[in-house]
């Protein structure tokens, strides 16, 4: 068995798994460590040592940590919903630093984009696939015949005035305690949009939310198929464990 590990920072939770490349799914209990506050890039990367403590990673066993950010080669340019203390910060030499090693770093949803293209609903598909996971904000991975662009960042499009996430995402959607057919027609929106710029072959909906997706995706009413993710919660972790074990084999 392939072994490696991927590490997931969110708003809530830093959490992390020992990944079966073979299959894409984890080969222990994932262990979730809540996320301190203040979020910090200090405070964080000590508890991805404590995680990678629990989780008995060995040295020779490659790594991948997702951030909530663009991740401009190991460079985070701008956070919106972590600590704004890691604007300008270089991940990797951070990581570094604190657990002694080299880890691979990249956005959460390119992460699960990758996860889903090379293990998941979007394994196979030709064409242009857009991953977006809905959360605390939305994030996005755009897949061209299974090549990642990476930094989409479509969560931040304009649209009527508003940073599309602070109105579609599934954040907002507890916050505003929105029902699902107003919250399905704000995504509704969001999707439009993205379609008629990028005209996919495929959109894959993925975030914690996706678990309900039979509650809002059939109301979406869109040229483009759209199907939930098949990893689910897993998809970033996995994603952040197989490009880690990649650039170690490069
Ligand atoms: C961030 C993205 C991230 C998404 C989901 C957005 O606010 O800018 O980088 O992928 O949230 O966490």
């Amino acid at each position: 068995m392939t072994l490696a590990c991927g590490i997931d920072i969110g708003g809530s939770g830093v959490k992390g798994a020992l990944v079966d490349l073979e299959t894409g799914t984890y080969s222990c209990e994932s262990v979730v460590i809540e996320t301190p506050a203040p979020a910090t890039p200090d405070s964080v990367a000590q508890v991805c040592g404590e995680l990678l403590h629990q989780l008995g990673v060995t040295d020779d066993i490659p790594v991948g940590i997702t951030f909530p950010a663009p991740i401009i080669h190991g460079r985070v340019p701008f956070m919106a919903n972590l600590d704004p203390s890691w604007a300008g910060i270089d991940v990797v030499e951070l990581m570094d630093r604190h657990l002694g090693r080299t880890i691979v770093a990249l956005n959460d949803a390119d992460a699960a984009g990758l996860g889903e293209a090379i293990y998941g609903a979007a394994k196979d598909v030709p064409g242009v696939v857009i991953v977006t996971t809905l959360g605390t904000g939305i994030g996005s991975a755009i897949i061209n015949d299974g090549v990642l662009i990476p930094n989409s960042e479509l969560g931040h499009l304009e649209i009527d005035g508003h940073d599309a996430e602070t109105q579609a995402s599934a954040g907002q959607k507890t916050a505003q305690k929105l029902d699902w057919v107003t919250w399905a027609g704000r995504l509704q929106r969001y999707y439009s949009h993205v379609e008629m710029l990028f005209s996919p072959d495929l959109f894959v909906i993925g975030g914690g939310v996706s678990a309900n997706h039979e509650k809002f995706l059939p109301l979406l009413n869109l040229r483009t198929p759209v199907v939930p993710a098949k990893l689910r919660n897993t998809a970033g972790i996995v994603g952040a464990a197989y490009e880690a074990a990649r650039a170690a084999h490069k």
